[in-house]
Formats: structure tokens, C-alpha cells, sequence
């Protein structure tokens, strides 16, 4: 196969991300996190104290997105997060980031996108989908966790019921809400640790490439 385009989507913190970048490193190919696009249009708003629910605004911080100059550091911003997944439902912003994605995608030798609507929308062609999932509580303790090492005080519960609102937004929204494509591999990691998910989700690709 010559060229390679693994989509992985799932909800937030399923482990899709440190999956994704696992599976790229091992399969040496490029790897974009398109969370961060959408935070980048949030952060350039909430900067400006520019209004995150006006689409004509939110289109043209979308246009000035460069994927060279992302800053996960920067964007992994928790209240970022929050604002991503607002400005994630125009279907303006939507537009334009995808055209950035599918550009990503299309580069050789190919590329892991990961997201909410890789293999449904941005790349419905992609050779190998897998759909990212855990339980809402496993989620929230892993983030919870997550918080804790940072040195963030962080509040069980709170973060629950963030993770609940977030699933909500992202699943229900009319443009492109968070879906298995119907071809996608669906990977429940709720018993799993990192190291089971990556060797599971890597059987998954060896056997879609070489079948
Ligand atoms: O994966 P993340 O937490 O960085 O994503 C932040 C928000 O961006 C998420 O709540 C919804 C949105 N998003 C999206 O709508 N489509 C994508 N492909 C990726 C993220």
C-alpha cells in the first residue's frame, strides 16, 4: 500500500490522542491532531475577546489556521477545550478546517488523523478506521489523573461532568457530530492501559493491510 491514511476518532479523553501518536511514530508516518485546529480558532477568539458564537468571525480565525505552528502546550488549555467544542459546531469553521485536514491526508506517504469526524467526514476513504471509546467515568479518572500529575486541583465530579456536556456537544450537533463511520473498528479501551490499546489497535492495522 502506498499510501496510508489511518482515521481515529472517539470522545474526549478516550486515549485516541496518545494512541494515534503511537501508532504514527511506529508506522513512521505524519500525525495530526485535529482537536488542535479547533482550539486554534478558539484560542485566537477568546485573545482577540472576540465572541466565541459569531460565525462570520470564527470562519476567519479558521482561514488564518497554520498546521506548522500549532502549540499543543499553548492549546491543551482546558477552558480552550470547552471553547473548541463551541466554535466546533459552524459548519463555516467545520469547512474550512477540513480543507486544511484533507490537504494533511493527502500528503505521501500518507498520514493518522485523529478526531471526532475523520472517518465519517474528512476522510470517508481513509484505509483503516477505528472508532476510540471508554466509559464516561473511565474517562473522567484518567483526565482526572491526568490534572493530578499536572499539579492542577481538580474535582472528580466536575470533571465527570465535564466530560459528560463535551460528549453531548460533539455528539449532537447537526454538522458532522461525533460518530462511528460504519466501517471503523470499534476499540473500547475502558479495561485497557496504553500499551494493550496500541497492540490492539496495531493487530487491527497489520490485518486490514495485509488482507
Ligand atoms: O480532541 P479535543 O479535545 O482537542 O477537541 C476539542 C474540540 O474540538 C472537541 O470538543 C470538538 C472539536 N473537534 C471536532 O469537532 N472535530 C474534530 N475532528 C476534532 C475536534
Amino acid at each position: 500500500m502506498s499510501h496510508l491514511v489511518i482515521a481515529i476518532d472517539g470522545p474526549a479523553a478516550s486515549g485516541k490522542g496518545t494512541l494515534s501518536r503511537k501508532l504514527a511514530d511506529k508506522l513512521e508516518l505524519p500525525h495530526l491532531d485535529t482537536g488542535l485546529t479547533y482550539r486554534a480558532v478558539a484560542h485566537q477568539l477568546l485573545q482577540n475577546g472576540q465572541p466565541l458564537d459569531n460565525e462570520a468571525v470564527a470562519v476567519e480565525a479558521a482561514r488564518q489556521v497554520d498546521l506548522s505552528s500549532l502549540d499543543k502546550d499553548v492549546l491543551s488549555d482546558h477552558a480552550i477545550g470547552d471553547a473548541a467544542s463551541k466554535v466546533a459546531v459552524m459548519p463555516g469553521v467545520r469547512k474550512a478546517l477540513v480543507e486544511l485536514q484533507r490537504v494533511f491526508a493527502a500528503q505521501s506517504p500518507g498520514a493518522v488523523l485523529d478526531g471526532r469526524d475523520i472517518g465519517t467526514v474528512v476522510c470517508p476513504d481513509a484505509d483503516i478506521k477505528l472508532f476510540v471509546t471508554a466509559y464516561p467515568r473511565e474517562r473522567a479518572r484518567r483526565r482526572w489523573n491526568e490534572m493530578q500529575l499536572k499539579g492542577q486541583d481538580a474535582d472528580f465530579d466536575a470533571v465527570l461532568a465535564d466530560i459528560q456536556h463535551r460528549d453531548e456537544r460533539d455528539m449532537g450537533r447537526s454538522d458532522s457530530p461525533l460518530k462511528p463511520a460504519e466501517d471503523a473498528y470499534l476499540l473500547d479501551t475502558s479495561e485497557m492501559d496504553i500499551e494493550t490499546a496500541f497492540r490492539t489497535a496495531l493487530d487491527i492495522v497489520d490485518k486490514s493491510r495485509t488482507a
